[in-house]
């Protein structure tokens, strides 16, 4: 089975192509809206990036599971040990890398935007409706987000999520194709 030249994932319906480049629909829906901004997997060259990214405070703050910068032992344990379900991609923007958007085994999806300088722009608008896209066979998806996060809860509003349930001070989001 053919795979797409940006997300690597199998193309299973009608290509695509832009020059020499083979694009699935929602890769192709992404280069239309703005070619500046493409997603690929995250790779083993990205952990030291993802790293630096995770353990700013300024990003992990709005993550439920992290209270502390990363470990480097467990973070490649962690690359190295996701699930097939799992999918983490790399967002890069004007040619350089600026964030992660990712779906876990249980469909949750997760975003962040490490360099500081591509906020307000829209793209991460744009990658949570790309992902959102590309996996749309996995709906419903969710999201948990903290109530003071206005611009995580402004941002998966804006590409078509609705509160579910809170847990606490958690927001729960879903998402129906
Ligand atoms: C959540 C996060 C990814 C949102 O980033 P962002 O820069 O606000 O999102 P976008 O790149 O889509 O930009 C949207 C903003 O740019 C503006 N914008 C400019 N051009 C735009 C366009 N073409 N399309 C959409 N929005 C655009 C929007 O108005 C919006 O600003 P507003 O919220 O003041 O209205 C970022 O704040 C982040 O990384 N936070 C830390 C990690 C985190 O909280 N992750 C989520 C955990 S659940």
């Amino acid at each position: 089975m053919a795979t797409c030249d940006d997300c690597r994932l199998p193309i299973e319906r009608s290509l695509s192509t832009e020059k020499k480049r083979v694009l699935c629909d929602p890769c192709s829906s992404l280069h239309d809206l703005d070619s500046s901004i493409r997603m690929r997997p995250v790779e083993r060259g990205d952990l030291e990036l993802l790293l630096a990214w995770r353990s700013n405070p300024e990003i992990y703050r709005h993550f439920r599971v992290q209270d502390e910068p990363l470990n480097w032992d467990e973070h490649v344990e962690w690359y190295e040990s996701r699930s097939d379900n799992r999918y983490d991609f790399l967002i890069r923007y004007e040619k350089r890398r600026i964030g992660v958007v990712s779906i876990d085994a249980d469909d949750e999806v997760g975003i962040y935007l490490g360099d500081f300088s591509a906020h307000g722009h829209g793209v991460a608008t744009a990658a949570l409706e790309w992902i959102c896209n590309r996996f749309a066979d996995r709906t419903p998806l969710t999201a948990e987000i903290h109530e003071n996060n206005e611009p995580s809860k402004n941002l998966f509003k804006r590409c078509g999520f609705e509160k579910s349930a809170t847990d606490g001070d958690w927001v729960q989001y879903i998402y129906e194709s």
